[in-house]
């Protein structure tokens, strides 16, 4: 490297191409996946609502940088849905996100485990022992980053996940929960957000 930097960089991506490690498989499954590498790749040059659309997700959604999503067409998501940098959104197994929700940076949503393929001795590629179930955030959900959620699990509208929660149960509607595995922490009602807004409100005005 040096003056010529640019031919340099060139040289060097054409020493890598054309090296015999280099191999790529020609197959079904090698060409799928390498556009969903190649979209992701391309897409860390866009701004967050640029790769939403990207992405095929409704007016206002907006996805942060190095997050992931497994299987869009299986996705189903709402409006104004933001998803934060590094989160991990695996639709495999169906995936169902509500307008207005947030799933913050570092939040690892599942719909599938491998964990029946180890036990059984069989982690090869498209084996029959990997899980699926369908899971659903509801709208104006806040999940906290990092949390982990469960596959087959459903959590309502108007939920609040603490950062750093596991959930592995149902959360009904208008819940707050938190910790691994998450557990009640209260219920949520106008009074309690009319409430949070006026706090927030009184700090404001005395900065
Ligand atoms: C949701 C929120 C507004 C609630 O505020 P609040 O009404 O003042 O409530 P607290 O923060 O005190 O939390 C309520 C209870 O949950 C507990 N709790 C808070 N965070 C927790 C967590 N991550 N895991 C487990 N329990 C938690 C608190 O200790 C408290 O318990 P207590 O009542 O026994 O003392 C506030 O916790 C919040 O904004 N959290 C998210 C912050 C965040 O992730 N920001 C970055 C992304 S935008």
């Amino acid at each position: 490297m040096g003056k010529n930097l640019k031919d340099d960089v060139i040289e060097l991506l054409k020493s890598i191409w054309d090296s015999e490690e280099f191999t790529v498989v020609d197959s079904e499954r090698t060409r799928r996946l390498r556009k969903e590498l190649l979209t992701r790749l391309l897409s860390q040059m866009m701004t967050d609502d640029e790769r939403a659309r990207l992405y095929g997700l409704p007016t206002g959604c907006r996805i942060r940088e190095n997050a992931k999503l497994l299987s869009p067409e299986q996705f189903k998501c709402g409006e104004y849905v933001w998803i934060g940098e590094g989160a991990i959104l695996d639709a495999t197994g169906g995936l169902e996100v509500g307008s207005h929700t947030t799933v913050a940076s570092g939040c690892f949503v599942w719909t599938h485990s491998s964990v029946l393929s180890n036990l059984m001795m069989d982690n090869s590629s498209g084996n029959s022992y990997i899980l699926r179930r369908k899971t659903v955030i509801g709208s104006g959900t806040f999940i906290g980053g990092p949390s982990v959620i469960y596959p087959g699990v459903t959590i309502g509208d108007r939920c609040v996940v603490l950062p750093m929660s596991v959930v592995t149960r149902d959360i009904p509607d208008n819940t707050m929960v938190g910790g691994s595995p998450a557990r009640n922490i209260r219920g949520i009602d106008d009074v309690y957000i009319r409430q949070m807004i006026d706090f927030e409100r009184e700090l404001q005005s005395k900065n």
